[in-house]
């Protein structure tokens, strides 16, 4: 590891499952303080440990991304912790299936609640830390959903890309502050958000469903945590010092055909 997150402390939510275990994992690894972000606090808490045990920095913060008054808690207190807030990744976020005529209110509500409202609230309540720290670096998980129409996700897909247009708008907004705002749409990784999405996919069978799947995607085969998590990396870091209001699809080549 090169050490390109040291002295940084970075927020990440949704951190204790998933893409967002593998990108704290990997900034502890190069050198950032991690605040674990998760509605879940043992999902936070195992991922703090595991970063503890490989000689990282991190926390664990209860939080729920789509209630204002947990979320400025949360900011709040990471920066009271730590000092300031330099990286910002908005990836927890939720599913829903359905297509319009299917899916329920309650689930749409949901969905945007959690993936769009989330990234706002957690952009809002970090950026004054940002501001006072000199600069920033935000990464909104979108997905490849913000892109193309998949079938039977359309609270999903619409969320996503409101994912999308939020990170055009902040991006040339939080510009004169020094904050670069960008966003990734990954292809299907398997964690536990795609399991059950699978497994329905193949008609139970999560071997045919991951089959079907893979052969949407011209490079064979399904993306990995670590994958997304060295492209949120990389945009965090100044390596991209010249990227902002970029969508950067990761989807081994799905978008491109
Ligand atoms: N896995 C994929 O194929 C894929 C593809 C494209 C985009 N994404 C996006 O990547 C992100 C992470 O997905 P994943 O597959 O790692 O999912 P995951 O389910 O493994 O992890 C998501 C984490 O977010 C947390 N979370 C859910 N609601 C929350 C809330 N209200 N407040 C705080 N934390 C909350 C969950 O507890 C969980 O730990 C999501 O935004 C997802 O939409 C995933």
């Amino acid at each position: 590891m090169s050490g390109r997150m040291r002295g940084r402390t970075a927020v990440i939510t949704g951190a204790g499952s998933g893409i967002g275990r593998a990108a704290a994992e990997l900034f502890a690894a190069e050198g950032a303080a991690v605040a674990v972000f998760d509605v879940r606090q043992d999902a936070a808490q195992e991922t703090v440990d595991k970063i503890t045990a490989a000689g990282g920095t991190a926390m664990a913060v209860a939080v729920d991304v789509s209630s204002a008054e947990s979320v400025q808690a949360a900011i709040d207190r990471t920066a009271a912790e730590w000092g300031a807030v330099h990286v910002l990744y908005n990836n927890a976020g939720v599913n829903s299936t359905g297509s319009v005529a299917e899916a329920t209110e309650e689930d749409w509500d949901r969905c945007f609640a959690v993936n769009v409202k989330g990234t706002f609230l957690c952009s809002r309540a970090a950026v004054p830390h940002m501001r006072k720290a000199g600069g920033g670096a935000i990464v909104n998980q979108a997905s490849v959903a913000a892109l193309a129409g998949i079938p039977n996700f359309a609270a999903y897909c619409a969320a996503k890309g409101a994912v999308v247009s939020l990170t055009r708008s902040m991006a040339a907004d939080l510009a004169s502050d020094g904050i670069r705002v960008n966003a990734i749409c990954p292809g299907t990784v398997f964690t536990p958000l795609m399991e059950p999405l699978l497994r329905a996919r193949g008609d139970g069978d999560l071997e045919a469903g991951l089959a079907k799947t893979v052969a949407k995607y011209p490079i064979g085969r399904l993306g990995t945590p670590e994958e997304i998590a060295r492209v949120a990396l990389f945009l965090s870091s100044d390596e991209a010092s010249f990227m902002t209001g970029s969508i950067v699809a990761s989807d081994g080549g799905m978008t491109a055909v």
